[in-house]
């Protein structure tokens, strides 16, 4: 319960913030302070405060402007990005994304998957083809994102929000991630978090 509380604090407190910062005119704040609120969430280290949040330090550009511009327009639902993106403009979004992708991505320390579990999200990989996509070593590039290192519990909540198209701004990525077994997908969240 008291963890609960606490991110309801948390988010409290940057949906306040945030419908001022982005309310001013455009260029008067600097992308510093502009990105001061993200911080609270994503971590100022680039370590998320909490494991359902996702890495963004680091995530290529085109990526992460995608997901602002999709939160604005309704087409990916979260009732904590939604209204921080909704008053952001276009120039906000490259800049910001501009920002984090620039900034290194953090180490998790996250344990590496067992080799029984890396077999099978390796052989899961081989008849799907994400790294296709995602490319060697799931790093991403341009609108593809780094999947490699990333939080398992937000890799595991954003697979299955795909799946139930709750996460809805990709409709291929959802139809392919119907397609995969529901165990492999496990598998392969685990073992993309220890790479
Ligand atoms: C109150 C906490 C909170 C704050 C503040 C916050 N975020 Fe987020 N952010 C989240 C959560 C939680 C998610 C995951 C949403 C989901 O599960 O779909 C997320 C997702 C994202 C994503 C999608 C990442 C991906 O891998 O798909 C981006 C991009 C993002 N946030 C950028 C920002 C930026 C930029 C700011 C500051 C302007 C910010 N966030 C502020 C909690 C926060
Ligand atoms: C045809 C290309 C393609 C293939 C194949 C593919 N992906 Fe993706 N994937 C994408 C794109 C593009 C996105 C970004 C979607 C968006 O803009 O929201 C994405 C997003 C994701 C995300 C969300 C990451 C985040 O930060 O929110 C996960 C997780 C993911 N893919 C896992 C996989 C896995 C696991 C496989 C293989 C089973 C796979 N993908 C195969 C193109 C692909």
């Amino acid at each position: 319960m008291r963890g609960r509380f606490k991110w309801c604090v948390v988010v409290a407190v940057a949906l306040g913030i945030g419908s001022d910062l982005f309310g001013t005119p455009a260029g008067a704040q600097s992308i510093e302070e502009k990105t001061q609120i993200c911080a609270s969430c994503h971590g100022a280290d680039g370590k998320p405060v909490e494991k359902t949040i996702p890495i963004i330090s680091g995530q290529p550009q085109g990526y992460l402007y995608i997901q602002l511009r999709d939160f604005k327009r309704g087409d990916r639902k979260n009732d904590i990005m939604q209204p921080i993106a909704s008053s952001m403009e276009r120039e906000d979004m490259l800049a910001i994304a501009e920002y984090f992708s620039k900034k290194p991505w953090p180490d998790l320390g996250q344990p590496r998957a067992s080799k029984e579990i890396s077999g099978r999200a390796l052989s899961a990989n081989r008849s799907v083809g994400c790294t296709g996509c995602h490319l060697d070593q799931f790093q991403g590039d341009g609108t593809v994102p780094r999947l490699a290192g990333q939080s398992r519990d937000y890799l595991t909540k954003t697979i299955a929000d795909f799946r139930t198209r709750a996460r809805g701004n990709n409709p291929g990525m959802s139809d392919l991630m119907l397609a995969t077994a529901p165990d492999d997908l496990a598998a392969l969240a685990e073992y993309l978090a220890g790479l």
